[in-house]
């Protein structure tokens, strides 16, 4: 983080910094200590770093024979009842392309606060912004993130709204997302095929109207890492998030573990390897089999972790409901329908780090 950074809008209050005082901001997280405002009670649930447990799925085999794409889907299909996540290697992007979308997006936050600010806003319904946390200044913790999210497909519609700074940016983040969005259609087209809707079940409504929100996070250097979060326990709005990332950091909780009391798994970061998150629409889509993944990003005190989540949905009012070819009179609709723009109306309400998730508003009391 770039020294100096004028913190003026970010001060809460019109003293001199002091113990009461909230702090919060880019400005907050190069100091050498972590403020009040940023301290998360202590988690006494237990965190193992077993890799075995994160599935990998060799992707180029859903192009393969039929026998060989069947074998994938079978392994996609336990993946998402048991966990709601995965990582996925041979998935054709290549690692210039990788590595090229994370130099520019540090680069942007290594930019000064004056270029960074044009994009700060805490509008939620913005389709370019820079902020800090959740939704800074008004959660009730802050957390240890600074963040630009920008909509990204289809591009040519958004892209004049990027940054043009550092040079390079629109142009190697693009890339990125544009091999992203196909992925996604390829995962997506599985993940529908698994359900037994075939694989051209959303295909045109993820295609060509579906949204793409690329948010890349920052998560400079942690003095006291163990007491602050970069992100909370939340799930994707999402039908599925694409995460790439520098380093390790991500956790996700295995609700099974332990005779179903759950734990948090350190997820590591292997070059090349992408995750995949299921979201909370997907979990709509296949009326509760396949579950949104809980996930939270924990901090450490020596590097700033980049990561580039894009997640990917139907259009901003094209509403996910349950398919009627997977309701029977045993299996009753479990969730009311929503959309992109209704998950927005939520953020605005709720509060996130408390908890609040967006799914639980979605289910259908027996
Ligand atoms: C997110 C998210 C995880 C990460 O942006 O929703 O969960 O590793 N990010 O940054
Ligand atoms: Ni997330």
């Amino acid at each position: 983080m770039e020294k100096g950074e004028d913190s003026s809008t970010f001060k809460m209050g019109n003293s001199a910094p002091g113990p009461a005082q909230k702090i919060i901001g880019p400005c907050a997280m190069s100091l050498p200590y972590v403020p009040d405002c940023y301290v998360v009670p202590p988690s006494c649930e237990p965190c193992d770093s077993n890799s075995e447990i994160v599935p990998t799925i060799d992707v180029s085999r859903l192009k393969g024979g039929d026998d060989e794409r069947r074998g994938v889907i079978r392994e996609l299909s336990l993946a998402c009842q048991h966990l709601g996540f995965f990582q996925i290697v041979n998935h054709g992007i290549n690692q210039n392309i990788l590595d090229d979308a994370l130099e520019v997006a540090r680069r942007f936050f290594e930019l000064p606060a004056k270029e960074k600010k044009k994009f700060m806003s805490n509008d939620v319904y913005a389709p370019v912004r820079y902020s800090t946390s959740l939704k800074d200044g008004l959660d009730k913790i802050q957390f240890w993130r600074i963040f630009l999210k920008h909509y990204a497909h289809p591009l040519h519609r958004w892209i004049h709204l990027w940054p043009e700074n550092p040079p390079g940016y629109r142009e190697k983040m693009g890339k990125f997302c544009e091999e992203v969005k196909e992925l996604s259609i390829e995962i997506m087209g599985a993940i529908t095929e698994s359900l037994g809707l075939g694989r051209d079940y959303l295909s045109s409504r993820m295609d060509e109207n579906g949204m793409q929100v690329m948010t890349v996070n920052c998560y400079p250097p942690c003095p006291d890492p163990e007491t602050a979060l970069g992100l909370p326990p939340h799930s994707d709005y999402s039908c599925i998030t694409i995460l790439l990332q520098n380093l390790a950091g991500l956790k996700i909780f295995d609700p099974m573990a332990h005779g179903g009391s759950g734990r948090w798994v350190a997820v590591p970061e292997v070059t090349g390897v992408l995750k995949v998150h299921i979201g909370d629409h997907v979990e709509v889509l296949s009326n509760g089999l396949y579950k949104s993944i809980v996930h939270k990003v924990t901090l450490n005190e020596e590097n700033t972790r980049i990561s580039l989540a894009s997640l990917h949905s139907l259009g901003m009012d094209d509403k996910m409901s349950v398919p009627c070819e997977l309701v029977t009179d045993e299996n009753p609709v479990r969730y009311k329908e929503s959309s992109f723009k209704d998950f927005l109306d939520f953020l605005v309400k709720n509060d996130i780090s408390q908890g609040d998730r967006f799914i639980d508003t979605l289910r259908i009391k027996d």
